[in-house]
């Protein structure tokens, strides 16, 4: 499956090459889109200089090695040295063509790698934050995306569910009584009890000297203390997947694995990198020190690897998701989908990992890194008490608010109709909000924006996908996109086609170099073609049956790349709004 540039620009450098001679046989291209043509080529213009020739000479010399006469109608010279490709209809018209036979849509399926990653990792009985958010939603898309490409994903949900906190927290499920209410609100609002254990365990010496020894006890895996913390463990599981559920991610049990399942290889790590001088003793802890990472005064800074009172870091677990994810799952590539403020402790697990001889050179490790999300005052969203913002509460008022466009915009459908396009539209809003920025950087958490009808929202997709389901509802059954030849006459049809052509490589990219909102934006670009074509070229009333069937064919193959593309960012497309 190819789109036009697949073609053209091979063929260009080839032409450079033979103009130029071989040292230029890698130049780029150039290739632009173009107001005046279908593609304009501005090597000349970037080469000229370097080759010491006049930009418009060179292009005169590119043409004429330059062979087209198979896809364009028309190859000009035009200004300082542009070129403008005008492509033959029929060679658009036959991979369009070919684009709606490809039961993938022009999506490669690319060599099968193993590919673990690490997403999501919200904290047994503590509130999921909007950060947590963040990652699920990015790294769900990426899982999806990885997946589509041909490759075997495997989901990891680093949990934090093990370290100092549990000893208070099981004290605390002990006072309460395992099936009490206040047991149970971990299954609503996490928050709740942890904020309960910890003003017990600030304030009453009891309940901490408890909590301390409690900790000891689970870490020696005291099989009743182990049973009380399976108990937390499941009831924070429940409060999980009603996220899950409620945003409509991928992630299930089977994908958790939690701080806790790396507890037998931690003593082993630590002797290991004991032994191979990688780690030292300082001051009673285990540290491994790197050379080039230093803190704000310059001074070293240590990636602990066991604390002096014997318990592990969380670098240590970390530098086990590494050797785990090598050794047992047999990752070509690692994602780790974590906040941009954990850059430092990433870098540090990689090196450590990699002088430990568990992260073979050819394995490529990312940090997908994840950026905040903002309140209106430009700061983490909280709630106005400063405590963390329950995350269900948020994607309830995100419904919530959707409902109200959906009462205002479509009164006439069932209540039921009416509450399902709420949830729809109001979750896939908050996803989109999240992956059409830079998953780097910050963005404001703005309900008002997220579901505005126009502009680059998640909801402005929808609707284009819905508004040729509509079209669809006057004809009698949904056309197939390869049962008619698709003519391109107008210059609408002409780039909603290249736009089409272009799916496939895009999510190749995301796949790739790891941004979803490279698809955000192909996808809002898309719809923005789409409105033209339709603004410009009528399809239920075209002069002829065969430009009927034709403009039905790109209305289908349309919404089939809509669909897909809406699908791999996790995102419904509502059948009517
Ligand atoms: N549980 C951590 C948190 O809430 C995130 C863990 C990220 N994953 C990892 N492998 N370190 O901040």
């Amino acid at each position: 499956m190819v789109a036009p540039v697949d073609v053209i620009a091979p063929k260009v450098s080839a032409a450079i090459a033979e103009a130029l001679g071989d040292a230029y046989r890698d130049a780029d291209p150039v290739l632009r889109p173009s107001q005046y043509a279908d593609v304009q080529v501005n090597a000349a213009l970037a080469l000229a200089k370097k080759a010491g020739a006049k930009p418009r000479d060179l292009a005169q010399q590119i043409v004429s090695h330059l062979d087209l006469s198979q896809e364009c109608s028309s190859v000009e010279v035009s200004g300082p040295g542009f070129l403008n490709l005008t492509f033959r209809e029929e060679w658009l018209s036959s991979l369009v063509g070919d684009l709606a036979a490809d039961p993938r849509l022009g999506v490669p399926v690319e060599e099968r790698q193993n590919i673990p990653i690490d997403y999501s990792a919200p904290n047994v009985a503590k509130e999921m934050h909007v950060g947590h958010l963040r990652t699920t939603i990015v790294g769900d898309c990426l899982a999806r995306t990885l997946e589509h490409l041909g490759h075997h994903v495997v989901r990891q949900n680093h949990v934090g569910d093990w370290g100092t906190p549990f000893g208070m927290l099981v004290e605390h499920l002990l006072d309460v009584g395992e099936d009490s209410p206040e047991a149970h609100v971990v299954e609503t609002d996490p928050n709740a009890f942890y904020q309960a254990a910890r003003v017990k365990f600030d304030s009453d010496p009891d309940f901490a000297t408890r909590s301390r020894a409690r900790v000891v006890k689970l870490q020696a895996g005291d099989p009743e203390t182990l049973r009380l913390w399976n108990r937390l463990y499941d009831l924070s599981k429940s409060y999980f997947n009603k996220v899950y559920a409620k945003l409509g991610v991928t992630l299930t049990d089977a994908d958790l694995a939690g701080e806790s399942t790396y507890n037998d290889m931690l003593p082993g790590i630590c002797a290991d990198l004991e032994d191979k001088g990688i780690a030292t003793m300082d001051d009673g802890a285990l540290v491994v020190f790197l050379p080039g990472f230093t803190g704000r005064d310059d001074r070293p800074v240590p990636l602990f690897i066991r604390k002096s009172d014997g318990g592990y870091g969380y670098g240590t677990t970390d530098v086990a998701t590494v050797k785990h994810r090598i050794e047992e799952l047999h990752a070509d590539r690692i994602l780790y989908v974590i906040g941009v403020t954990q850059s430092l402790h990433l870098e540090m697990v990689y090196e450590t990992a990699r002088r430990a001889g568990y992260l073979p050179e050819d394995v490529e490790v990312v940090h997908v890194r994840i950026g905040s999300v903002l309140g209106d005052d430009r700061k983490i969203l909280k709630t106005r008490s400063g405590a963390p913002l329950r995350l269900m509460y948020l994607l309830d008022e995100a419904v919530d608010h959707a409902r109200k466009y959906v009462d205002e915009a479509r009164p006439e459908l069932p209540e039921d109709v009416r509450a399902d396009l709420a949830r729809q539209v109001g979750i896939g809003a908050v996803k989109y909000a999240d992956l059409s920025v830079a998953h780097d950087s910050d963005y404001v958490f703005d309900l008002d924006r997220m579901l505005a009808l126009t502009g680059n929202t998640g909801p402005y997709l929808q609707y284009a996908a819905a508004r040729i389901r509509s079209i669809f509802r006057g004809i009698e059954a949904a056309p197939d996109p390869a049962a008619s030849p698709i003519m391109l006459t107008e210059r609408a049809e002409r780039e909603l086609a290249m736009r089409l052509l272009e799916f496939g490589r895009t999510v190749a990219q995301v796949g790739a170099i790891y941004e979803p909102h490279r698809l955000c934006t192909y996808l809002f670009e898309l719809a923005q073609s789409f409105s033209s074509f339709y603004e410009n070229c009528p399809v239920l009333k075209a002069d002829s049956e065969e430009v009927r069937a034709s403009r039905l064919a790109l209305c289908a193959l349309t919404l089939q790349v809509m669909v897909t593309g809406l699908d791999l960012l996790g995102m419904e497309a509502p059948e009517q709004m």
